[in-house]
């Protein structure tokens, strides 16, 4: 692997927590090998249904030795793992990539009762930037609150997103997460990426 000091991300501390949105982990692969060959160094996390559910997109141990195999460290599975990333391990920033409509809406009301928000809440402690690549059907729906919540909060930053099927599901959002390496970036400035919506005047 080929590693470019020049590149903004080259030895940051990354943290790369993992939810449940089982059908956007190809996606979320190709992306944990652009931040690798960026230079960053990926502390992983997964939530306790990405460590115990099997889908038709794979098992979990499958999952589990394709994240560890793609950030070179095995991933962190409990609360009690994940603690210290807020006293002891200080990273950069933190992306939850793919974020659920689950850990959306728990992390905009303080719950944490997973080690994917036991670990943000933990980062957040120290005032660095926490990214969300979400991925949800009601992003538009039931979610669409606590996204809002999030989007006026500190510390938060979103890759940009958008509705990927309005026809066939109408509050389904996804984010743009070609985008991540720069919305990382931006948030490591205190910027949002923009536009984090589509705007109606641009091509
Ligand atoms: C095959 C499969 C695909 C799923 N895809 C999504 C998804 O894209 N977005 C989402 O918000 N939830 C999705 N879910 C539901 C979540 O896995 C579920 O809400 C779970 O409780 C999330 O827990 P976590 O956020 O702690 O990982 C999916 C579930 C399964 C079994």
């Amino acid at each position: 692997m080929c590693h470019n000091p020049s590149n903004p991300l080259s030895g940051k501390k990354i943290g790369v927590a993992i939810t449940g949105s089982f059908c956007t982990f190809t996606k979320l692969y190709e992306q944990l090998t652009v931040l690798k060959e960026a230079g960053a160094d990926l502390y992983p996390v997964i939530s306790y249904h990405v460590g115990s559910l099997d889908s038709r997109f794979g098992t979990a141990t499958e999952h589990a030795a394709k994240i560890e195999e793609l950030t070179g460290k095995k991933p962190i599975t409990t609360i009690p793992e994940a603690e210290p990333f807020g006293p002891k391990i200080k990273l950069d920033a933190m992306v939850i990539i793919p974020c659920t409509g689950n850990t959306l809406s728990k992390l905009a009301n303080a719950i944490t009762d997973t080690p994917v928000l036991m670990a943000a809440k933990a980062h957040l402690r120290n005032g660095r930037p926490l990214i969300l690549s979400i991925a949800s059907n009601d992003a538009l729906g039931l979610s669409m609150k606590q996204l809002g919540l999030l989007m006026n909060a500190k510390n938060i930053y979103f890759v940009p997103y958008g509705q990927d099927d309005y026809k066939a599901k109408p509050n389904s959002m996804i984010a743009h997460v070609e985008q991540l390496s720069d919305t990382i970036e931006a948030a490591l400035e205190g910027r949002q990426l923009q536009p984090v919506l589509k705007s109606p005047f641009e091509g």
